[in-house]
């Protein structure tokens, strides 16, 4: 098949992690005799060095043209003074809100080799397999917000409506269908006007998918169930904020925030494929990235945006083999022992493919 796929590296260790990304997908093109043209645009920090914007029109307009998206990641020191009036992050959430992708599918799977790595004992590892699914256009990073007075008052609104909430609850469900048929809703209904609301419509929802299982879970709570029982959970539906906070806390199941890939999908094929980590700045341009969350993005990208399922599995398996091989970047390897640069572990990959 032929497909165009937008390439925005952005800032930090992005660049690094999408090169190698691009590199596996032009293996399975060459492989299974697809044609994929990459067209890179700028994102992020570097967009504002360059044009004064985060997210210039032309990179909205590459965006369009294609078929999905591939980002590394964006944001860096020089560019986060609080009170600069454009911040790469604001790039990131524009085209999310562009292109109206609602829901953040966020896989968390703890790969058995690197078992002994995670801080978490072994045994509680076993058979953790989940799928976070964060709401991703609405809640608080979109209510209406503002700052007062001569700084001294500002204020966030957690805002959601019921079909933004349906919309994605219908996709963490149809994904419980496909998987083990449970769903953990997570909220703070007992806080929040907002997450009362939630729950009321997940419950609503629910009636056209009895066949899944549903838990209700404080968020509080949930944050320490995934630390005592990871395996227990299937799908997880969550929040904007609390699935951030959520996804990055389940990467320690992972072995490293390094090891997870996002996609971020609107009701078409059209996607949106990152990494879950940021940009790294401290580590940028040493070769001590891990391209896997980027490298496993792109497998998703071939999953949900181009519909090549055995092409995605063949990059998952390809991944699970270099692991298992012994491939291993800093984040990921042993203390003193010596690991992988960025491009030598995407050979890895590569050479399992
Ligand atoms: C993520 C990131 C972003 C978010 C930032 C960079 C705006 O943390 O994709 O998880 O908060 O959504
Ligand atoms: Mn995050």
């Amino acid at each position: 098949m032929r497909a165009i796929i937008a390439v925005l590296p952005g800032d930090g260790i992005g660049p690094e992690v999408t090169s190698q990304a691009v590199t596996v997908l032009q293996q399975v093109a060459s492989r299974f005799g697809h044609e994929f043209t990459f067209n890179e645009a700028p994102m992020g920090g570097i967009a504002i060095d360059r044009f004064g914007d985060s997210c210039p029109p032309e990179t909205i307009r590459v965006c369009e043209q294609a078929n999905a998206i591939l980002l590394g990641a964006v944001g860096g020191p020089k560019w986060s003074d609080p009170t600069a009036p454009v911040r790469p992050e604001q790039g990131l959430l524009r085209i999310r809100k562009h292109f109206e992708l609602f829901a953040n599918l966020r896989p968390v799977k703890a790969y058995p080799a690197l078992a002994q790595h995670a801080p978490l004992r072994p045994e509680l590892l076993q058979g953790v397999d989940m799928l976070f699914v964060r709401e991703l256009t609405g809640g608080i990073y979109f209510g209406p917000q503002q700052e007062q007075g001569d700084g001294d008052r500002a204020y966030d609104t957690e805002l959601y409506t019921v079909p933004e909430v349906e919309r994605v609850a219908q996709v963490a469900f149809r994904a419980a269908q496909g998987r083990r048929k449970m769903m953990t809703s997570v909220d703070k209904a007992n806080v929040m006007a907002s997450m009362r609301l939630w729950r009321r419509t997940v419950v609503k929802v629910h009636e056209d998918y009895a066949d899944v299982q549903l838990e209700h879970v404080l968020v509080d709570a949930c944050a320490m169930y995934l630390m005592t029982r990871p395996a227990s959970f299937d799908v997880l539906l969550a929040s904007n904020m609390f699935g951030d906070i959520l996804s990055d806390e389940a990467s320690v199941l992972a072995g490293s925030l390094g090891m997870l890939p996002s996609a971020s999908l609107g009701s078409g094929t059209f996607g949106l494929y990152e990494p879950i980590h940021g940009s790294a700045p401290d580590i940028a341009g040493q070769g001590k990235a891990n391209p896997t969350g980027t490298i496993l993005s792109a497998a998703l990208l071939l999953r949900y945006s181009l519909g090549l399922e055995t092409e995605a599995q063949a990059v998952e398996a390809a991944v699970e083999k270099a692991l298992e091989s012994g491939a291993r970047t800093a984040d990921i390897a042993p203390r003193g022992r010596t690991y992988s640069s960025t491009t030598e572990f995407a050979q890895a990959v590569l050479a399992n493919l």
